[in-house]
């Protein structure tokens, strides 16, 4: 009973009540039932064993939030360019939530969606390979909607639609949004139109080409990003030298 106003994402939808993690039943559809639709979507009311990026775990409240995992057969897209799915993913989900809040919702690198300087969810991309080839792809997406409150030590640092608006949204709504700009910008990512991903993911990083306090090996500095490599490496000047991190290398500093 869907109305998805999309050509595939969101088309084979399966629904469940609780899962150990949507990612994981989405993989292990995927390897069990080949061939499976492409756009095929996960929704959970509850995870309990919800994964986040760097093997930390995800918790949301039950049936308040999104927790979803999209299906796509990526196997165009060379892994030399895999960070642009991550690019693509970002602005679809950046873009939908944007619609529904008073200003324009931002990325932090390498794919956090930030608001009000705050975590409004993440992205978990998990890629399906045969060699050094990608096979497909279960894009993991996990969003604060309505839960009004978290607990001690991610209240500074986390917020929620509901905390933003101060009124619940239906889940439905935003999920048709989020679907609806995955496609599009998949499609672009499938048509190789690697310049536009670029040019709009830098144009909604989070300090952007601002003097930041970032934290590495527990020494704090001061940089500046000026990019992101096709690899996904961030690009900093700091003290006038052009720098290079990787995905685990460094860490920002929650001012507010
Ligand atoms: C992060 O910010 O660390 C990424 C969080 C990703 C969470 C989503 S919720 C749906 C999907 N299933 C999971 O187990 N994780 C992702």
């Amino acid at each position: 009973n869907n109305t998805f106003s999309t050509l595939f994402v969101g088309q084979n939808l399966i629904k469940l009540k609780e899962v150990d993690s949507t990612n994981n039943y989405l993989k292990n559809l995927a390897s069990n039932s080949e061939p499976l639709p492409e756009g095929t979507v996960i929704m959970a009311d509850n995870q309990f064993a919800g994964r986040g990026q760097q093997e930390s775990v995800w918790q949301t409240e039950p049936g308040k939030n999104i927790s979803t995992s999209i299906y796509l057969k990526s196997s165009f897209l060379p892994i030399s360019k895999q960070f642009y799915l991550n690019m693509a993913v970002s602005l679809a989900v950046s873009d939908a939530l944007s619609f529904f809040l008073p200003s324009p919702v931002a990325v932090k690198w390498p794919n956090d969606i930030y608001y009000n300087r705050k975590k409004l969810g993440g992205i978990l991309i998990e890629n399906a390979l045969t060699g050094s080839i990608i096979k497909s792809s279960v894009v993991g997406i996990g969003l604060n909607i309505n839960q009004q409150a978290f607990g001690n030590d991610l209240s500074r640092k986390a917020t929620s639609v509901y905390q933003i608006l101060n009124k619940e949204l239906d889940l439905n709504l935003i999920l048709e949004k989020i679907f609806v700009y995955m496609e599009k910008y998949y499609l672009i990512l499938k048509s190789e139109r690697y310049a536009i991903l670029h040019s709009d993911y830098l144009n909604r990083l989070l300090y952007f080409d601002i003097a930041t306090s970032f934290i590495q090996n527990g020494q704090v500095f001061e940089g500046r990003i000026k990019g992101v490599e096709d690899s996904g490496h961030l690009i900093m000047e700091v003290d006038g030298n052009i720098r290079h991190f990787n995905f685990k290398e460094i860490e920002y500093i929650h001012t507010n």
